[in-house]
């Protein structure tokens, strides 16, 4: 079926990225975009309930050159297959919407209920959406994602709480870049942001920090958000054989310190080199890791034996860049 994603403007690059991981592993594919709208095809839609950098996903029906050909098509369309309950048309004007669009939806408001359904704006079960950008998109809504949801694992919303943490909707988008299907290893876990997301995504979560007070926190962490399935342990990220002896990893994301708050025990640069050393010891997939941008990431991780396949920049604050990369082994 084909799929649309409303992503978030705030990494636009890295959410395209994201909705790719996600359709590859629902067996299909992105098609293209338009503005913040991605679309594509999927066998199991279902994994785009993983997402992190979007808005909402949904069922897309059509894309259409005119207001005109898209009412047109909508009369012709079987809307009891599509909506259940009652429904609400809901428009949205991106910053590239080059059609006129003004009462679009009242009109197809008024063609669906002629067709027998009723209107609930304010409580919809069902929510059909119109996005105008270059074209005109027609799709129904499967799910929103609130802000709200992801606001409550925040780091300062967790019971153990470090101001080291990435926002939850980038970890998440960090996990799905490694298109983990069944675990995951954080070796520089800290609080557990990026487990607690992954955990909740259903994978076995396994991490390392070298501090034990970390340690504590995340496996509190990890039971706060009711993530079960853990391994957690004390050790060294640049020796993750040791701590895990015999195991492989079908995926790795992590945030490496960036040196700025906290001591480190050797040089930056020899702590990330020796780090991304020992996960290509252990990996058998892809690795999805954050560096400060003055790190050059890419001559390192070349040198070892990964293929560096994409990098998202981010500018955090003034004192603060970085890149997202994601890499294969
Ligand atoms: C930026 S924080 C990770 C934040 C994490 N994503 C979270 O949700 O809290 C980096 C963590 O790496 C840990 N660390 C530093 N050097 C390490 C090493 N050599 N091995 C393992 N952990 C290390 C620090 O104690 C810190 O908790």
């Amino acid at each position: 079926m084909m799929f649309y994603v409303e992503i978030l403007g705030m990494l636009p690059e890295m959410a395209k990225a994201e909705v790719r991981a996600l359709s590859e592993l629902g067996g299909g594919e992105v098609v293209g975009s338009d503005y913040l709208l991605v679309y594509g095809n999927v066998e199991d839609v279902s994994v785009l309930r993983r997402l992190g950098l979007a808005h909402e996903y949904g069922i897309l029906l059509g894309s259409f050159d005119s207001a005109q050909d898209l009412l047109e098509y909508s009369s012709s369309l079987e809307w009891n297959k599509l909506i259940k309950g009652t429904f609400a048309v809901r428009r949205e004007r991106m910053i590239n919407c080059s059609h006129n669009v003004e009462g679009l939806d009242k009109k197809l408001g008024a063609i669906i209920h002629a067709q027998g359904f009723k209107v609930s704006l304010s409580r919809p079960d069902t929510v059909v959406r119109i996005y105008c950008g270059e074209r005109l998109w027609l799709g129904v809504r499967i799910r929103e994602f609130r802000g709200k949801e992801f606001d409550a694992r925040k780091a300062d919303r967790r019971p153990f709480s470090r101001p080291i943490a990435l926002p939850p909707r980038i970890a998440r988008a960090m996990v799905n870049l490694t298109r983990a299907t069944r675990e995951l290893l954080d070796p520089f876990m800290g609080t557990g942001g990026m487990l607690i997301e992954a955990g909740l995504m259903g994978l076995k979560v396994y991490g390392i920090d070298i501090r034990e007070d970390m340690v504590e926190g995340a496996k509190i962490n990890l039971e706060h958000y009711g993530v079960k399935d853990y391994v957690v342990k004390v050790g060294d990220a640049t020796r993750i054989k040791e701590v895990f002896p015999g195991k492989t990893f079908e995926a790795i994301a992590t945030d490496p310190p960036y040196g700025t708050s906290t001591t480190l025990p050797m040089d930056r640069d020899e702590l990330y080199r020796r780090a991304l050393e020992s996960m290509y010891e252990v990996l058998e997939g892809y690795l999805s890791i954050a560096f400060p941008a003055d790190f050059d990431a890419i001559d390192v991780a070349e040198s070892i034996g990964f293929k560096v396949l994409d990098r998202f920049y981010q500018r955090v604050h003034s004192s603060l860049s970085r890149y997202f990369y994601v890499m294969k082994t």
